[in-house]
């Protein structure tokens, strides 16, 4: 049995007992609604989808704190390296054979926060089980490639538009990526981005193969 953990706007805790633990874009000092202190976070590897204030985060302080391994694109990934933290860089396609199984880096077509880089998105395979976090990005038909070669258990989708996909794109995604279950963040965590996740959840179930989890900051799913 393994946990996803929703910190909020887009970060994710995924572990299991006695495994690493995995966080992805750690946006916790500066967001009023994380419901965790930046010091109580175990990190083995932050993965970072793109240099945006509200995904690179709290990263580099929770590395320091925890000896974690940042895996992100080589621009992010070699800056932090540069800067004394453990890193390892990947870039779009690529994939890395993990202690946990593997990370493979997947487009992602929204602004990379940091010069020549690009953002991404990440399937993780984690004992067996295939997460997509799909970072900031607009809908893109080739979502389609993403779950036809990695079968999804869960696919994590932005909703709150202006900034990334709204709700009706990630129902179109949701319905590319045919993922068992469907959970949507960057939503509500400012004004610009308020979306009715209950709205997303109905659409998805009615208009795809998936259910949808809704989870408030603080909330886990285990699968
Ligand atoms: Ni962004
Ligand atoms: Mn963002």
């Amino acid at each position: 049995m393994f946990d996803l953990t929703f910190w909020g706007h887009a970060c994710f805790l995924l572990s299991g007992e006695g495994r690493e633990k995995l966080v992805f874009d750690p946006f916790i000092s500066e967001n009023q609604l994380a419901p965790v202190k930046v010091e109580e976070i175990k990190a083995d590897y932050i993965l970072i989808s793109h240099a945006h204030w509200d995904h690179l985060g709290d990263a580099y302080e929770i590395a320091r704190l925890n000896g974690s391994t940042i895996i992100s694109s080589s621009e992010i990934a070699k800056k932090a390296a540069a800067d004394g933290l453990n890193a390892h860089p990947q870039h779009l396609g690529g994939r890395s054979f993990q202690p946990f199984g593997s990370v493979k880096l997947t487009l992602a077509f929204h602004g990379a926060g940091i010069e020549g880089g690009h953002a991404c998105g990440f399937v993780i395979d984690y004992y067996g089980k295939k997460i997509y976090f799909a970072g900031d990005t607009g809908l893109f038909s080739d979502m389609k490639l993403i779950g036809e070669l990695d079968p999804l258990d869960l696919a994590l989708l932005p909703i709150g538009d202006n900034f990334t996909m709204g709700i009706d794109d990630a129902v179109m995604a949701a319905s590319f990526l045919q993922a068992k279950t469907v959970i949507p963040y960057h939503y509500n965590t400012w004004p610009l981005i308020e979306k009715d996740p209950e709205e997303f959840k109905q659409k998805v179930e009615q208009k795809t193969k998936s259910n949808c989890v809704i989870l408030p900051p603080g909330g886990s799913y285990t699968f």
